[in-house]
């Protein structure tokens, strides 16, 4: 591994070498940490969420406690790991890591992610609170090396950039009649709701623009909320992944069966969605490209 600039890479992919396990931050400028690998060397993407570690911190979902795909689940992901990752792969874990709320509290499940083979980008899921968007240098820089934190900024895989942030839909509450039909919701909670959804076009859309300024032109999008709201087809974050051309978008957030279907799974308009919540995948991480 080692480190070069931009301008470094560019000379580099033009000279023909076949590259892996590339990363970019920011950190006043981008930096890229890449590997020549040998002639006809494999390497593939993978992608799972909401491991909802807990290894420092009392467990607090339900759901955690009492279904059977969650029974030592951090052991079955481990081995899963095992069998399919190897250390020139590259994980995105779609966010939802630890049930920590403060660094402190979660540096065991941290660990237990770095632990696993292939290099590691993380997504900033919504229990995340041990991750200060605002923060996200100070976080690769003492993770350097180790682990990415993917958020106004981008990573690298061959020749794609992995673009994303964490997402935002309305959940509700929403008003059933006595059939179970959905007449009204929260209009409040919708506004609000509204309000985050264009802070996180604002980050996506940065994310997508630094890929874009430093070359990229094929692009894996990563959500941690689904791309639309309950019953919808398109949202402002559909929008963009078209606007941009990715050819994934893959979300996580959906968990229990009764929200596996909540968001647009297949493809749709020439892009390919994929929900990767670690139970939807019985902890099977989703491989989305060689
Ligand atoms: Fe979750
Ligand atoms: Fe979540």
């Amino acid at each position: 591994m080692r480190l070069c600039s931009m301008r470094q890479l560019r000379n580099l992919l033009s000279s023909g070498l076949e590259l892996a396990g590339a990363l970019c931050y920011h950190e006043g400028r981008i930096q890229t940490c890449i590997r020549e690998t040998e002639r006809g060397e494999t390497m593939a993407l993978y992608a799972i969420g909401d491991l909802h570690l807990h290894f420092q911190t009392p467990l607090k979902a339900r759901a955690q406690r009492k279904e059977r795909v969650w029974k030592n689940h951090e052991e079955k992901f481990r081995r899963n790991c095992a069998e399919f990752l190897r250390d020139e792969d590259t994980l995105v874990l779609v966010g939802d890591h630890s049930w920590g709320h403060r660094l402190e509290e979660c540096e065991d499940d941290l660990r237990y992610i770095s632990d696993l083979p292939g290099q590691k980008v993380l997504l900033r899921g919504n229990h995340d609170m041990f991750w200060d968007a605002s923060k996200t240098e100070q976080l690769n820089g003492l993770y350097a090396g180790t682990l990415f934190f993917l958020q106004n900024n981008f990573a690298a895989y061959q020749d794609y950039a992995l673009v994303g942030t964490k997402g935002y839909t309305f959940e509700g509450p929403f008003y059933l009649n006595a059939r179970g039909r959905i007449i009204g919701w929260d209009e409040k909670a919708e506004v609000h709701a509204g309000k985050l959804v264009e802070r996180e076009l604002g980050r996506l859309r940065s994310s997508f623009e630094a890929a874009r300024a430093a070359g990229y032109r094929k692009y894996i999008m990563f959500l941690h909320y689904p791309p639309t709201s309950i019953l919808e087809e398109e949202s402002g974050f559909t929008a963009i992944a078209e606007e941009f051309g990715a050819e994934q978008v893959i979300y996580a957030h959906c968990h229990g069966e009764s929200r596996f279907h909540d968001s647009i799974q297949g493809e749709k308009n020439g892009i390919l969605y994929n929900l990767v919540s670690g139970d939807y995948r019985k902890w099977v991480p989703l491989k989305l490209l060689d």
